[in-house]
């Protein structure tokens, strides 16, 4: 029987290798060796037949997939410290292979929060063993309070790669003014959630016709994009590198592709269920899944976010990995938690929703995936070049699967898409030169 994914690879052959940083988009045979790229042979003709690949059981076959540098997600919760029912860090990073992700960063809002050297450390030493790399962002703030600026420097010295108050903006603009003046030393992004909490009063879903209808407290687009404005105001006085997450409404859109306009270092990224789903899909099912921060928006927040990604506007896509327990979720939708598991769901969004739905081709699915979320928090991987990391996701474009959560590798199941039939399926991960997922 052919072995089309041996366990351990020094070849991956005949696939259709795209690598974006190096300006790669050709057929052809990616060599491994001692966990790096050893070199790309394009348009190789020798390893061809079925025969071949079995006689040498370290070479995967991947003709007819796409060979990818390995997806780098700028945006999950893993709950580990605190919610350890809901994901850990091992099982995060296991689902995360599963997705083709071989590096994650995890945001700060866990109990405790990541706010210190110690509690960077405690996830780095966590990772060790992981399917993936795991990167901690820091808490802007203490305990997220919003008052005083956490130790930055001892963070990022433990390895922090990035600050954020993800779940939360924080309130005070002076505070936030002192954050973004500090990782000018660092260099790394401070990542905004952005959400005028005054504004926002609790919504549970976007503020419009169908909250109206519903009878449901809604929160406007406003209070996304007056954080958005306010820090692309204080980067372009700082000078600090801006990182805007989950990026939701038309207007946010627009603010960023101004900002950047003005030389302002200002980055973002979207989320898959934002390019996905809308809030008209909450009167038709009320189902909790569907709550999230920020909320799912109008069809035209949906298609504007969508121009964005293929336009430059925005950066990456973070899926926003956000784990919930059955008993929480399961619940009326405005008593349920916001957030969604979105690791495993991923590329099969980008497949269905951005691709076939002729949005863009898969060379720039792959900088949003991979190329352009390495640059912005600096970390290793991100291409397929010579002596680069072997982080490989080797994938089918044209596989089509249903999502069934109760298969995921993450621990909590709070999927909208159960049901869903997506395109694109991960067949192989490669992380550090070692196999981290093949879907068998
Ligand atoms: O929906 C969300 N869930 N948005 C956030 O900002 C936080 C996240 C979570 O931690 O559950």
């Amino acid at each position: 029987m052919s072995v089309k994914f041996p366990k351990t690879v020094s070849i991956i052959a005949g696939g259709r290798i795209i690598d974006p940083a190096s300006g790669i988009d050709a057929v052809g045979d990616v060599y491994l060796k001692g966990g790096v790229i050893d070199k790309i042979e394009l348009k190789k003709k020798a390893l061809k037949t079925t025969a071949e690949m079995d006689a040498e059981r370290s070479i995967a076959d991947a003709r007819g997939l796409i060979v990818a540098p390995g997806f780098i997600d700028v945006h999950v919760h893993l709950r580990e410290p605190g919610r350890e029912d809901e994901e850990t860090i091992e099982s995060g990073a296991r689902a995360a292979a599963a997705g083709g992700f071989t590096s994650v960063c995890c945001m700060p809002n866990t109990d405790p929060p990541i706010d210190d050297q110690e509690t960077v450390q405690f996830v780095i030493d966590q990772a060790r063993d992981a399917a993936c790399r795991v990167y901690p962002i820091g808490a802007i703030t203490q305990g997220q309070r919003g008052e005083f600026l956490t130790e930055i420097g001892d963070m990022v010295a433990a390895g922090a790669v990035g600050i954020s108050e993800d779940g939360k903006s924080v309130a005070s603009a002076e505070v936030q003014r002192r954050a973004m003046e500090y990782v000018r030393m660092f260099d790394i992004p401070v990542i905004s959630h952005c959400e005028d909490a005054a504004l926002a009063n609790n919504g549970v879903m976007n503020e419009g016709t169908v909250s109206t209808l519903l009878g449901m407290s809604g929160q406007p687009g406003a209070a996304e994009e007056i954080m958005v404005a306010r820090d692309i105001q204080l980067a372009a006085f700082t000078g600090a590198r801006l990182h805007i997450a989950h990026v939701s409404t038309a207007g946010s859109v627009k603010l960023i592709k101004r900002g950047k306009r003005d030389g302002v270092r200002v980055t973002g990224e979207a989320a898959p269920h934002h390019f996905s789903l809308i809030d008209r899909m909450i009167a038709e099912s009320f189902n909790s899944n569907l709550r999230v921060n920020p909320p799912l928006r109008t069809e035209k927040d949906r298609k504007a976010v969508i121009a964005a990604l293929a336009d430059g506007t925005l950066d990456c896509i973070a899926t926003d990995h956000a784990p919930h327990s059955v008993e929480e979720k399961d619940n009326e939708f405005d008593k349920a938690p916001p957030g969604m598991v979105g690791l495993e769901t991923a590329l099969g969004l980008v497949g269905k929703v951005l691709v076939v739905g002729g949005f863009l081709g898969w060379p720039r699915a792959i900088e949003l995936l991979s190329t352009n979320p390495a640059k912005i928090v600096k970390v290793p991987g991100g291409t397929l070049a010579e002596g680069a990391p072997a982080d490989i996701t080797v994938f089918n474009p044209d596989e089509e699967w249903t999502v069934a959560p109760e298969k995921f590798f993450s621990l909590s199941h709070n999927s909208p898409f159960a049901g869903w039939s997506l395109t694109g399926r991960v067949k192989m991960t490669i992380c550090r030169g070692k196999v981290t997922h093949i879907d068998e």
